[in-house]
């Protein structure tokens, strides 16, 4: 019996404030109601996949607080196996967001006890690793720690990276993804002065490093895949909806797609799936809090009919 999905990742409280605008530096601006929302980009994956009917797993770490107490419960709440959820080393990991009207947000993290997550907590938990279909993982852990992760998979596990934050990546990082799934300002960071100007220029540039696959998230517009077996860009159209929150949005994404590629969709197929999980998740706020079941997905936009 395996998981569909092993998330390898950070686990943070989010701490929301809407604002009517960000302030500059050595300015104050007064926003709304605080709100705590369970959070972190493993933690988002795990919650998302879980929802949407995945066999989920969450290898992270939190503080002996509130806050982690707070995130386990969520966790749990959501279906997803803890066992991997360790706890103490510093506090729990915090995200400080604001949220404008529009809907779009800026984060700070604290990583706390996500900077913790060590490599040898990956060797601990060669069990989860090896029972897993699908390993997924991001940035807010320790770039060694991600890499400890892509020494200890086995062969028939598939390995999905959001480098989030982003930052460079070694080689062995970037060659274990499939794919490696980017936002055009990952894109740009990951690429650096290269990058060029088009999605089909980013995923070409992108796979030229060593990546099997990579996926382009567009927001709105959808997402872009490439298929290194293959050589083809495949735009992938998102349904039209009304943005209230785009945080987590992207894990949502991202998790979607792993547990679809799990289940021996095509690329292109997983990924038009996960844009109906993203367009759900923007339409609600919080990042765990806004997460679609199956059932509550958008339908898929219409095929524009061929000439
Ligand atoms: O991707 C959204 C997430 O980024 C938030 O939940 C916050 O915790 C930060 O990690
Ligand atoms: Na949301």
């Amino acid at each position: 019996d395996r998981y569909d999905l092993l998330v390898v990742g950070s686990a943070n409280a989010d701490l929301v404030v809407e604002v009517e605008r960000r302030p500059a530096a050595g300015e104050t601006v007064l926003g709304s109601d605080l709100a705590v929302h369970p959070g972190g980009k493993g933690g988002n994956q795990a919650v998302a996949a879980a929802r949407l009917g995945a066999r989920t797993a969450l290898l992270a770490r939190v503080g002996d607080d509130a806050h982690g107490t707070l995130l386990r419960d969520a966790q749990r709440a959501a279906g997803v196996d803890t066992a991997g959820l360790l706890v103490g080393g510093a506090p729990t990991g915090v995200a400080l967001i604001t949220v404008d009207p529009s809907g779009d947000n800026s984060i700070v993290v604290s990583p706390g006890a996500n900077a913790r997550l060590t490599p040898e907590d990956v060797r601990a938990a060669s069990g989860l690793l090896a029972a897993a279909r699908v390993v997924s993982a991001q940035l807010e852990i320790p770039l060694d720690t991600v890499a400890e992760v892509v020494r200890a998979l086995s062969q028939d596990t598939r390995f999905v990276l959001n480098p989030s934050p982003p930052a460079p990546l070694p080689a062995e990082v970037l060659a274990a993804c499939d794919p490696l799934v980017v936002n055009e300002h990952e894109a740009r960071v990951v690429l650096g002065d290269a990058a060029g100007e088009t999605p089909e220029e980013w995923a070409h540039g992108l796979l030229a490093l060593g990546p099997r696959s990579v996926v382009i998230t567009l927001g709105a517009e959808g997402a872009l895949t490439a298929d290194g077996r293959a050589d083809s860009c495949v735009r992938v159209p998102s349904p039209k909806v009304a943005a209230v929150d785009t945080t987590g949005a992207g894990d949502a994404f991202t998790a979607a797609l792993g547990w679809r590629l799990g289940l021996g969709e095509e690329l292109a197929a997983a990924a038009a799936y996960a844009v109906r999980v993203g367009a759900a998740a923007v339409t609600r706020r919080g990042a765990q809090s806004s997460y679609p079941t199956a059932s509550e997905l958008p339908p898929a936009p219409a095929e524009v009919p061929a000439p």
